[in-house]
């Protein structure tokens, strides 16, 4: 029997600005998912990163399910109405349609969903960022799939001798799903070429070469395709699976010791380091930093371990301490230059307005 597991998640309302939700959010949505899913799956966790809340749900109904998509999107309006009962900030920011329609992509939930052919052991990882996008995890994924730096396996095991096939969807391409597959080794200054633009094309999926499974699966929703406007960051969750045929579990996390630059912090509109955070990790400087969260799991015939937190280790304090450090180093430079993002990025905010305005208070001398 095939599992399929899907992650969905959406900003419904938070405590005290974009911090986190509140434990009465959690627990209506804990309840709410026991109770009316019972049928449904065999298997789930909530948790939050940030203001995100993400379902991790088991079930066997296969990708872009409707029961699935319409169960997530019930628990998150009946999480929705606590917020809004609470007086919660942001409440039902994510979700930006009046009614289920099928499937939640597209409605403003972030999706990352496989099914796969359990394998007698099946470890894999659970990740959901806040404060940034979806190419956030373009250069993880760039390093833990290609490069032996950081995948050791890639000499070692001849289980993943053959590379991946990386699927990179063009996200700023609106009128459907515009993707591209490429393979590792050989396509590597291509997947690089476009990977190196976070903003316009994402790794949707990475599939190994050596069993054609399905390794990789990443949310790429970009919310202000769907909303015309700013609604909020467009936090992206990920699911990947590891050991055997993929990466170990400490190639994933390799990568993101670097902290690297991305798109998200404060108000969606600058750049930040993205720090690895543990488990329900809440937010603070400038709106952010970044963060990540990362849970593994095993799971058997649909049922979930208890999550293991990957980044709750004294090795992650000191990166920590680092990653807070280039927070600090980047927002000393305020407005200027790479701090903030392009204005092709800001184009959905009120800078707009401003720009036309100005723009009618020119004069060209001479
Ligand atoms: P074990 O020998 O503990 O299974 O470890 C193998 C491995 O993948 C280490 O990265
Ligand atoms: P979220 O997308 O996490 O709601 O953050 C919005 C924001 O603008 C924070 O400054
Ligand atoms: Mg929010
Ligand atoms: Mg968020």
């Amino acid at each position: 029997m095939k599992t399929t597991l899907s992650i969905i998640k959406a900003d419904i309302g938070s405590i005290g600005g974009h911090i986190k939700p509140s434990q009465n959010l959690l627990e209506a949505v804990e309840n709410f998912l026991r109770i009316e899913g019972k049928n449904l799956m065999n298997n789930f966790y909530v948790g939050h990163t940030g203001d995100d809340v993400a379902l991790l749900l088991s079930h066997n109904e296969g990708v872009g399910a409707e029961k699935i998509h319409k169960l997530a999107w019930d628990t998150f309006i009946v999480g929705t109405e606590v917020a809004k009962k609470q007086g919660l900030y942001g409440a039902g920011q994510d979700l930006l349609k009046d009614s289920f329609s099928g499937n939640v992509k597209g409605m403003g939930p972030a999706v990352a969903e496989m099914e796969i052919e359990e394998r007698p052991n099946e470890p894999f990882l659970f990740f959901a960022a806040d404060k940034t996008d979806p190419g956030a995890y373009n250069l993880p994924l760039y390093l833990s799939f290609t490069d032996p730096m950081h995948n050791a396996g890639l000499i070692l095991s001849p289980a993943m001798n053959k590379g991946f096939t990386f699927t990179i969807m063009d996200v700023s391409y609106t009128e459907g799903d515009r993707t591209i597959e490429l393979n590792a080794p050989e396509d590597l200054y291509d997947i690089a070429a476009l990977l190196r633009d976070n903003q316009r094309f994402v790794v949707e999926s990475i599939h190994s070469r050596n069993n054609g499974e399905i390794a990789a699966v990443v949310s790429t929703t970009r919310l202000h395709n769907i909303a015309g406007k700013y609604t909020g960051k467009d936090d992206p969750v990920m699911l990947v699976r590891v050991q055997g045929a993929f990466p170990a579990t400490g190639e994933v996390l390799s990568p993101f010791s670097i902290g690297h630059l991305v798109a998200g912090f404060m108000r969606g509109s600058h750049t930040g380091p993205l720090m690895p955070v543990k488990r329900n990790s809440s937010i603070s400087f400038f709106d952010g930093p970044p963060v990540v969260s990362c849970l593994a799991f095993c799971v058997h015939n649909g049922t979930f371990t208890e999550p293991a937190d990957a980044f709750d280790h004294p090795y992650w304090d000191h990166i920590r301490e680092k990653v807070a450090r280039k927070a600090t180093d980047i927002r000393e430079q305020g407005f200027s230059g790479a701090a903030m993002l392009p204005y092709s990025e800001l184009e959905y905010g009120g800078i707009v307005e401003k720009m036309k305005k100005l723009d009618t208070q020119f004069r060209v001398k001479g």
